[in-house]
């Protein structure tokens, strides 16, 4: 049987490669193999049977499917080109990459791998990681149908609860990301601005939280959890669910898609540019959700509210 290997133990990668690990352990004593920059974080994989393997070189060589997620363009294209600027062997090997990155780097990655006869799916991912961790992800797939037909069933129930069969272009299912992220980061923005003037008019949070849970759905009833809960601003030793610089990659990656078929996406703008100030006054480590604090700010507010770190 092919043996699995991951790259990659992010906010999201851990919790899926989880997932991945309690699967195969089912059906396959031999389990996944994983790979990260940081391999102490591989430590709860370790505990369920994983098994670690510090260079991605030698993760390759060992695995027919390699699945990889990581934070964006130039890390995946660096991390890849280990193996394609090697004499190794990549014949028939699948790349499986869930991170969200620019169509145009799948492409790249396509040609790279095609040179060495190996396959590659694009498999970004819809969901944070407490949609991750309960293996409920929507997954969108694009690349030649040998590829999908061999790891659909390790996505299917396992790591995610639906996949978009996006064709055998590689291509598209990045440029469905992209779009799905215009929505992702313009519903932080109108969640965030809600709960402001729900604050300032004296509404109250809890009252306008019950409402976008209830009428909005649970997406942006969790958007909301993230102002409520802090975790905007989350503490400075810990990661955020979604880094707002993972976001602004996003929104940017959108930008220039956009700027090429003569698309204007003004609500996105505003947006980016409020994560872009969150930053800019509190760091990286914040949630993509922070434009939160900025709105805040912008209302005579702290940046901080009393659940999130306070500077
Ligand atoms: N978080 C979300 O809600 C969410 C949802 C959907 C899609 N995404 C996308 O999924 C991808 C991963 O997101 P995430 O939230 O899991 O990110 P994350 O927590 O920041 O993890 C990033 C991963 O990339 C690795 N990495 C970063 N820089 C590296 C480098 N220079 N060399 C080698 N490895 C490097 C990290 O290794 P270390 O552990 O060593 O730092 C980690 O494994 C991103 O493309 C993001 O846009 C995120």
């Amino acid at each position: 049987m092919t043996r699995i290997g991951w790259y990659g133990l992010g906010s999201m990668g851990l919790a899926m490669a989880t997932n991945l690990q309690k699967h195969l352990a089912k059906s396959t004593p031999g389990s996944l193999l994983y790979s990260n920059r940081t391999m102490a974080r591989g430590a709860p994989l370790k505990a369920l049977g994983g098994t670690p393997e510090s260079s991605f070189s030698k993760l390759v060589s060992q695995c027919g499917i390699i699945f990889t997620m990581v934070s964006n363009d130039v890390v995946l294209e660096n991390l890849l080109s280990i193996v394609t600027h090697s004499n190794q062997s990549l014949k028939d090997k699948i790349f499986v990459d869930c991170s969200t990155v620019h169509p145009e780097t799948v492409g790249r990655i396509v040609r790279e791998l095609k040179r060495k006869e190996a396959d590659f799916l694009a498999a970004p991912v819809f969901g944070g990681n407490p949609i991750a961790v309960d293996g409920k992800l929507v997954f969108a797939i694009a690349g030649p149908k040998r590829a999908s037909d061999a790891v659909k069933p390790l996505i299917q129930d396992v790591m995610g609860r639906k996949v978009i069969d996006c064709g055998e272009d590689a291509q598209k299912s990045a440029l469905l990301k992209i779009a799905g992220n215009i929505i992702t980061v313009n519903l932080l923005e109108a969640v965030g601005e809600a709960q402001v003037f729900a604050e300032q008019t004296g509404l109250g949070t809890g009252a306008m939280e019950e409402l976008i849970g209830e009428a909005f759905g649970p997406v942006a009833g969790g958007y909301s959890k993230r102002l409520t809960t802090g975790a905007y601003a989350p503490p400075l030793d810990s990661r955020p669910g979604f880094g707002v610089s993972l976001a602004i990659k996003d929104a940017n990656h959108a930008f220039t898609v956009a700027s090429e078929s003569n698309v204007k996406l003004p609500a996105l703008e505003v947006a980016t540019n409020n994560m872009v100030a969150a930053r800019e006054y509190a760091g990286e480590c914040l949630d993509a959700s922070s434009m939160y604090g900025i709105l805040r700010q912008k209302a005579g507010l702290e940046f901080w509210n009393e659940k999130s770190r306070q500077g």
